[in-house]
């Protein structure tokens, strides 16, 4: 915590958090968050938490703040990442902001697919990689862990989720080993045609006419530019899996996660494309079509 600490009291603190409480039963939110939100922002530890609240603990913000903040949770209902503007990711903790969106625990296991690809193939993690529509930089940081000696890129449209990958890479040292373009999908890597070993995407696949159907804290507080895939929510899959080869070195990796329902589709978009082969669909934990894998030929 680099903020100036505020000293909060026991007593006032576990008055909070029955408060809190009270809120969270009323408007159905489980109680497990309030235990993170305290985490986040406060000294509190998982055991203060569990045998009571019984010493004084230092927080980044005062107990007025704590108040307003999940009065939002509750009220308006912002996700908790975005109320103390942070979220653990595979071993990362990740600044978020409303500029992009809450990486999903799902989203994980596409760095899983990456790694058990390259098993095969061990000549591509030295290669080029990239990220498209990186948002918080999830995906790209975690490409830089785990293949240290792969050149990573990430491209986004969002100026301003740009500027949250960045300082993410910041906090790990990883600005010299990413690089970042502004741009939409392939489009600002020409220079790169024919160079890639593997493209990692986590696009925007929800049909647009789903949207409203979505949680009121994804619909109304994660950016529609994360979410909204056009009329079918292929739009932009279908981008990536025309322009992706003249980009992929033969042998390179497509990965993409899509929503449920969608693998046969994309892995057909893939085959009738012709340039790609070893397509699977894979499920994710809960058993559902949850990613695609190709190679290209
Ligand atoms: C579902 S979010 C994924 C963010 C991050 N990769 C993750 O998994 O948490 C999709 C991202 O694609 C970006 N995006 C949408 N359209 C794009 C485009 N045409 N070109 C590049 N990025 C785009 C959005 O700004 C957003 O950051």
């Amino acid at each position: 915590m680099s903020k100036s600490l505020i000293l909060i009291a026991a007593t006032a603190l576990s008055q909070w958090r029955e408060w809190a409480q009270a809120q969270a039963i009323a408007a159905d939110i489980s109680l497990g968050e309030i235990n993170w939100f305290l985490q986040a922002l406060t000294s509190i530890t998982a055991l203060d938490l569990k045998l009571g609240i019984n010493r004084d603990v230092h927080s980044q913000v005062s107990l007025t703040e704590l108040k307003n903040l999940w009065q939002q949770r509750v009220e308006q209902r912002v996700p908790v990442q975005y109320l103390v503007g942070k979220t653990p990711w595979r071993n990362f903790e990740l600044i978020v902001t409303p500029s992009v969106l809450i990486p999903r625990p799902e989203t994980e296991y596409l760095i899983d697919l990456a790694l058990e690809a390259t098993d095969q193939n061990p000549a591509l993690a030295t290669g080029h990689w990239v990220d498209l529509g990186t948002g918080s930089g999830a995906i790209a940081l975690s490409l830089v862990e785990q293949f240290p000696n792969a050149t990573i890129h990430a491209v986004d449209r969002s100026a301003a989720a740009l500027d949250i990958a960045r300082k993410n890479a910041k906090a790990y040292g990883m600005s010299d080993q990413i690089q970042f373009y502004q741009g939409s999908w392939w489009e600002p890597l020409q220079e790169m045609q024919g160079k890639m070993s593997a493209m990692l995407a986590n696009p925007p696949y929800i049909p647009s006419d789903l949207l409203p159907d979505l949680q009121t804290e994804v619909f109304c507080h994660e950016p529609h530019s994360a979410l909204d895939g056009g009329e079918d929510g292929l739009s932009d899959i279908r981008i990536l899996v025309s322009e992706a080869p003249n980009f992929l070195i033969s042998g390179g990796i497509w990965l993409i996660e899509l929503m449920k329902g969608q693998g046969q589709v994309v892995a057909q978009l893939l085959s009738q494309n012709g340039n790609y082969n070893n397509i699977q669909v894979v499920d994710d934990f809960s058993g559902c079509d949850r990613y695609v894998l190709a190679k290209r030929r």
